[in-house]
């Protein structure tokens, strides 16, 4: 038996914003498939209703046995809802569309924002071997959000690089700082990524100069540009690094991918003496 077991837990990321269509799937396989191609294991949780990322990693609706909802709603063990994709070393738990209804399911159980933290601190997460945990939420603060962000190290931003894109924000920032000081006093904001950047445009350029000037390091370096190539990936049901591997789709989320893993090494590059 293959022994995947690690010395360190893997790091958790968010990837969040309530405003809809910004990147967030997009990105979330994208920096999966990136970060597994630089030698990490993954797991991606789609935390959407709209199981957006299950679709485009290839996950059809009817093999989607158990869910998300069923990892929350019903308790079930991680080990019985995560899947193989094609890709190896990543793994998702796929989503549909009975997480609509969670935040009803729960409404009467106290535990509701904890319940992605305490399944994905069961000691079964550990025998997974894996460096990344990355969660795709749907565009809202709603519950589903609120258990990403408190089950989650850090989160990370996508912001479209659009005429509104700053002001959505604000709201987000307000969220974390609650979640901060009430269940998670350790959540950090891993960096906000401006996505379909077009570089002809000037108001997309602005965008990019403001949240630099606003949100100084936090914006990543890499910029995410606007590529068809990432939107067509997800109808082939793969990440664009193998749909077209020469693209500037490619090319950006490899970039992105390199500095997410410059902050958060793999256990197995660590040297062992
Ligand atoms: N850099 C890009 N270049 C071109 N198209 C893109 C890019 N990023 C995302 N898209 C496309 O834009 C649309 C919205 O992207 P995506 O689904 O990733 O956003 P989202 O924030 O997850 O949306 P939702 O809020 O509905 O979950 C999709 O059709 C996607 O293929
Ligand atoms: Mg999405």
């Amino acid at each position: 038996m293959i022994d995947f077991s690690r010395d360190s837990q893997p790091h958790i990321i968010a990837v969040a914003n309530q405003k809809g269509g910004v990147g967030k799937t997009t990105t979330t396989i994208n920096i999966a498939a990136g970060l597994v191609e630089l030698g990490a294991r993954v797991l991606l949780i789609d935390i959407d209703p709209q199981g957006n990322a299950s679709t485009g990693l290839g996950v059809a609706a009817e093999a989607r046995k158990a869910t998300t909802y069923d990892l929350l709603v019903e308790e079930r063990p991680i080990a019985e809802v995560i899947q193989k994709t094609g890709i190896d070393n990543l793994l998702i738990c796929p989503a549909n569309s009975d997480l609509a209804s969670a935040d009803i399911d729960l409404v009467a159980n106290e535990k509701r924002i904890f319940l992605l933290h305490d399944a994905l601190h069961q000691a079964s997460v550990d025998h997974l071997g894996l460096d990344f945990i990355l969660i795709d939420c749907p565009p809202s603060l709603s519950l589903l959000t609120v258990n990403a962000l408190v089950a989650s190290q850090s989160v990370l931003v996508p912001l479209q690089a659009e005429f509104y894109a700053l002001e959505g924000l604000s709201q987000l920032m307000l969220t974390v700082r609650k979640i901060r000081t009430t269940a998670n006093p350790g959540l950090r904001i891993e960096g906000v990524v401006i996505t379909m950047a077009d570089a002809r445009n000037r108001l997309s350029l602005q965008v990019e100069s403001d949240a630099r000037k606003t949100l100084g390091d936090l914006v990543f370096k890499t910029v995410i540009p606007r590529n068809v190539r990432l939107s067509e990936a997800p109808s082939f049901a793969m990440p664009v690094m193998q749909y077209d591997p020469s693209s500037k789709g490619s090319e950006a989320y490899r970039n992105l991918s390199a500095e997410i893993l410059a902050r958060h090494p793999l256990a197995s590059a660590t040297v062992k003496v």
